[in-house]
């Protein structure tokens, strides 16, 4: 409606300069501003316009952006004036009365364009908002030059609901180059986002440069890939603060997040005495939660960590140093005796007491060097650190035991806000429906510093980063800054204008709500044997593949409408950005069986994280792989997987099996019992088995087992049945895991039935 409203408009009004005269922006905004009216009329950004400006030194800076966006995109000189408002002026100021500095007001006129800050924040914002009311071929870099461009009239108040408004970029699992770093940090700042937690330690590196121990990065922040090839990179503090400066125009603070006691493999292959004993010679190369942790018990760890911090505290302004603190495995320090030698003389009580203590003491020199320390809500467990900011992650109930607890929260569970989850997992309407304040009263909100985006990289590179960040990045831009609203008017939002501006710049944008790649079974008519067809939701990507378990490569056979995989097919699928791979491999079988397509009942739903496919992935046909992420499984956690298969009709059945995965690294485990009954009725109910025992797979806290697949089956067995119901008990890891006293999770793929 309003974008032909105005359309109509352009065509009746203004006198049209060029072609393209009439083309005036939607002002279907993202994120949503707090108070919008459409004014009439539309300003013309041309040759002459002028920015004038107060003569105060953030605004200088500001009003230098802005003329140097409109300079690279249109080629006009726009100069900038201090005093007084030439004609067809953008008056920038920070005078607006607010109690929040980053609130503005920016009104649009045919005459002039005004906007106002209540502190350079403010008006920072004004001019992102002030640029998405230009067509979105402003954005289009290679588009043609225009004389003018047209701006809507409007007038908005408009100010952000939270102050903290994130999103982690994990550099370490995968390397992102500094243009590409800076590139998102525009994006963000786009969508009046305000900080980029910067993750810069990780089991598999250690990115950024630090004098005293270089080391670090010659020897951590590079790996041996399982093909023999190298892969790494880092970031020296010249480029640090380039992106520093880089995110600090743009409104965005960047906050350095150095991992530990965990998550430190990288540090300690490179400083093997931090360890408690004998840390791995190389730097891991596949992904989980690792044994080796620094050292609590020796003085050099913490001299080590100190002076890291020292040089961190020092490159970054950022009045906060996020120092990770979760997944902790305990298990070296249990078996270390300076460890040991701690929690008795501290009176710590255990392992929990070790790494509160740990946090605390790493908060103190984080203090004097007047720095507010961020941790990952472990760093609750065993007593908190005063006066730290909690980010929690793990489920939401957490926010409210930390603001009891004193603290101030970044909210950003893993139920909205991990963007490295599938669409299919974690869909745009979820995100779209996330409160960081859920459940809690006024007082424990304004606790609340705001929410992130999580973008951990163990599956993300540059070549799919985009399609993991949009759309959901917008959703999460707009639930932080203007609160949820109606999806379906922030969809056509969406359509209106963000869409076809993000994809301007060249942005490429993922699915809403699915797997960047879909598979379809369906049954082929005459034969009524399964028939698999492959389809991508995004425009441009390429999907090959190969029937000899070898990744696809540009040689591969392309997936087309008309190609279909049938019963027996082995398939790996790759998938290609104008011929560069992406992170994307799904390999799966095709089996036609007794019970494929028939109706199956779940008692408990898996968990939301690990949907599969659909409801009844079970019995769809498609069996996937060993990687519990390649979305074809299904995985519960806390929960008996309990289902029931209906045959429609009786049938003989002589084989009844089904695949559970393994992969301890990342707590999943096949199941303690598994029980199959059946039945012909539905009510009187038989065992096909007796029930399997614990299948032994963890010897001396090595998973020894090449096999990550574990098949239940029985096939010595003959009956006549209808229904058939599996209960696969959920295991607890074992005593020597990591994990050790949590349930471990439980992965199922196709239940055969022959
Ligand atoms: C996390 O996802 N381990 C913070
Ligand atoms: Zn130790």
């Amino acid at each position: 409606m309003r974008s032909a409203w105005w359309a109509l408009i352009g065509l009746i009004c203004i006198v049209p300069a060029t072609a393209f005269a009439q083309e005036i922006s939607s002002v279907d905004l993202v994120p949503r501003p707090h108070d919008l009216r459409v004014g009439e009329g539309a300003f013309e950004l041309r040759e002459s316009t002028q920015i004038a400006i107060e003569p105060i030194l953030p605004v200088l800076d500001i009003a230098a952006y802005l003329g140097e966006l409109i300079n690279t995109r249109t080629g006009f000189a726009t100069s900038i004036w201090t005093g007084v408002p030439m004609d067809s002026s953008i008056v920038l100021s920070t005078g607006l009365v607010n109690d929040n500095p980053e609130a503005f007001e920016l009104i649009v006129s045919p005459a002039e364009i005004r906007i106002k800050g209540a502190g350079p924040g403010g008006l920072l914002w004004g001019i992102q908002t002030l640029r998405q009311l230009l067509p979105s071929a402003f954005e289009d870099r290679t588009g043609e030059q225009r004389d003018s461009w047209w701006i809507p009239a409007v007038e908005i108040r408009d100010k952000p609901r939270y102050a903290w408004r994130g999103s982690l970029m994990d550099v370490s699992r995968h390397f992102f180059s500094v243009e590409f770093v800076k590139r998102y940090i525009d994006l963000l700042s786009r969508l009046k986002m305000n900080v980029l937690h910067w993750h810069l330690t990780e089991d598999q590196a250690w990115r950024l440069e630090i004098d005293q121990y270089p080391r670090l990065t010659e020897v951590g922040a590079w790996r041996t890939e399982p093909d023999g090839s190298r892969y790494g990179g880092s970031y020296t503090k010249d480029e640090v603060l380039e992106i520093i400066e880089y995110a600090r125009v743009r409104g965005v603070m960047v906050v350095p997040e150095i991992e530990m006691p965990g998550h430190a493999t990288a540090a300690l292959v490179a400083y093997p005495e931090l360890a408690c004993s004998d840390p791995p010679k190389e730097v891991p190369n596949d992904w989980g939660v690792f044994p080796d942790i620094f050292c609590a018990g020796k003085p050099d760890t913490f001299t080590f960590l100190e002076n890291v911090l020292d040089e961190v505290a020092e490159l970054f302004p950022s009045p906060y140093i996020h120092i990770g603190g979760d997944e902790v495995p305990k298990d070296r320090w249990r078996d270390c005796s300076p460890c040991q030698e701690i929690i008795e003389r501290e009176g710590l009580g255990d392992e929990d007491g070790l790494q509160a203590w740990f946090i605390q003491r790493i908060g103190e020199h984080l203090a004097s060097r007047g720095k507010t320390l961020i941790g990952w809500d472990e760093i609750l467990d065993g007593g908190g650190v005063p006066g730290s900011v909690v980010q929690v992650w793990r489920d939401q109930d957490t926010v409210r035991e930390a603001i009891r607890e004193g603290h101030d929260v970044i909210v950003s569970p893993t139920s909205h806000a991990y963007f490295d989850y599938s669409p299919a997992a974690l869909s745009l309407e979820q995100v779209y429906s996330f409160d960081p304040a859920l459940g809690l009263s006024e007082e424990e909100a304004r606790h609340v510093l705001g929410g992130e985006a999580n973008l951990w990289s163990e599956y993300i590179t540059e070549a799919n980063f985009d399609l993991q960040a949009f759309p959901r990045l917008l959703a999460m831009a707009e639930v932080l800054w203007s609160g949820s609203g109606d999806f379906d008017d922030f969809k056509s939002r969406l359509e209106n204008n963000a869409y076809p501006r993000l994809r301007a710049m060249g942005v490429r944008i993922g699915p809403e709500d699915s797997d960047v790649v879909r598979l379809n079974v369906g049954t082929d008519a005459e034969s009524g044997e399964p028939r698999v067809r492959v389809e991508t939701s995004v425009d441009g990507l390429d999907v090959r593949y190969t029937t000899d378990s070898t990744s696809p490569t540009t040689a591969s056979p392309l997936v087309t409408d008309s190609t279909s995989f049938v019963e027996g097919d082995q398939i790996v699928l790759g998938v290609f950005a104008d011929d560069e791979p992406l992170p994307i491999r799904r390999e799966f079988s095709v089996v036609d069986h007794l019970a494929r397509g028939k109706s199956i009942t779940l008692q408990h739903p898996p968990d939301s994280r690990y949907p599969g496919p659909s409801p009844s992935a079970l019995t769809d046909g498609l069996l996937g792989s060993a990687d519990h992420r390649d979305g074809l499984s299904q995985g519960w956690w806390e929960h008996d997987m309990v289902a029931t298969i209906d045959l429609g009709e009786e049938r003989e059945v002589e084989l009844i099996s089904t695949t559970f995965l393994r992969n301890l690294r990342a707590w999943i485990a096949p199941p303690d019992t598994v029980i199959v009954e059946v039945s012909r009725d539905g009510q009187n109910w038989q065992p096909a088995s007796k029930p399997v025992g614990r299948i032994s797979y963890w010897v001396n806290g090595e998973d020894v087992s090449r096999e990550n697949r574990v098949q239940w089956g029985n096939g010595r067995y003959r009956e006549v049945v209808r229904y058939i119901r599996i209960t696969a008990r959920q295991d607890q890891l074992p005593d020597d895991h990591p994990g050790a006293g949590h349930a471990a999770w439980l992965f199922a793929d196709e239940i055969v039935v022959r």
